[in-house]
């Protein structure tokens, strides 16, 4: 499997520029009518992932109060998970001329055709949130979004903290996101690696999918504590994993935060709740307000001037652990 970072270092060297040049050639004025400032309005055509989670919630909102900020007719659409509903919504947009195609890919392989064909029709492609694993670089012009493999090292050191003078050996359950998603390959990435490198007394005895649900965490939390009764940790891929996962280990008679302590990933509201009652230990946030950062690549691409943007546009995050959370709570966003 390519390196994300590698793919994406690999693909800064590719022109932008040509591809969007050739993007504006081919499809010089689709836009839709004037905007309030008289300029032509830009049609983005979207493709979400989902709506599995409290970050996606926020992230959906974003994008929609963004566009609607930024003056971008924006065509939206859920994929409810699947890749196949992703890849019909981007024909339609294909179909339909917009102006611009951002989606943010349920998982990482699987996209050439598609991407080859929106660059057929001459349809600039910007990633949102979760990347692409492909063979040519010039498929897409930007990313716009988290580091995800960082926030697994960040989730490790946060544990670091967590189990703060303990001695002995730290046996962790790990609650995986979506099979095959670029934040479910990296974070557990990242975490192993800190893991591997410092911690010969950490193991994980039990990783399995959750999809990023309270549904799917619930259940497979329920899972690992009748196959283990000597779970000390649970690292989470994400909080609405974290919160189903709180529902089992209660229900298995034991106190989440105390007897088994969790770090995840997001800084969703209900995250903060569970981690101010002291039920999550630390969470590492993913910041999921794109929106702006997406609106502003969308008009310079669509501006011709692809080639200024970075390869990845990269979002600002924070970690946080229990002591900090009340405080916190109040000015949380999402
Ligand atoms: O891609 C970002 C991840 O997707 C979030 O961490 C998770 O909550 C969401 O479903």
């Amino acid at each position: 499997m390519i390196d994300r970072r590698s793919f994406l270092t690999a693909g800064a060297a590719v022109s932008a520029a040509g591809i969007l040049a050739a993007c504006a050639k081919k499809n010089p004025a689709k836009s839709t009518g004037p905007d309030s400032s008289g300029s032509k309005q830009i049609t983005l055509g979207f493709s979400q992932v989902g709506s599995e989670s409290g970050w996606r919630a926020a992230n959906t909102q974003s994008v929609k109060e963004a566009a609607k900020a930024a003056g971008i007719n924006l065509k939206f659409s859920d994929a409810q998970q699947k890749q196949e509903n992703q890849i019909s919504a981007i024909r339609s947009y294909i179909a339909q001329k917009v102006d611009v195609i951002s989606f943010s890919p349920v998982v990482v392989t699987g996209w050439d055709t598609v991407l080859k064909e929106a660059k057929a029709a001459g349809i600039p492609v910007i990633l949102t949130d979760r990347s692409v694993e492909t063979s040519d670089p010039s498929l897409y012009v930007t990313l716009v979004g988290s580091d995800f493999e960082i926030e697994g090292e960040r989730a490790a050191h946060m544990l670091e903290k967590v189990l703060a003078g303990h001695k002995g050996p730290v046996k962790i359950a790990q609650l995986e996101g979506t099979t095959g998603a670029a934040p479910a390959i990296e974070r557990a990435k990242g975490f192993g690696k800190i893991m591997h490198a410092s911690h010969p007394e950490w193991t994980i005895i039990a990783s399995q999918t959750g999809d990023f649900t309270r549904a799917g965490g619930k259940q497979v939390m329920a899972a690992f504590l009748q196959a283990h009764s000597d779970i000390d940790v649970l690292f989470s891929h994400n909080d609405d994993m974290a919160i189903g996962a709180i529902q089992s280990i209660q229900a298995a008679g034991k106190t989440p935060g105390t007897d088994i302590k969790i770090v995840s990933v997001d800084g969703v509201h209900d995250g903060f709740v569970a981690m101010s009652k002291g039920q999550i230990n630390a969470i590492v946030e993913c910041n999921p307000l794109l929106g702006p950062q997406l609106m502003d690549a969308v008009k310079t691409v669509h501006a011709g001037k692809g080639s200024t943007l970075p390869r990845w546009i990269k979002t600002k995050e924070g970690d946080y652990t229990a002591d900090q959370a009340a405080a916190a709570l109040p000015s949380r966003k999402y």
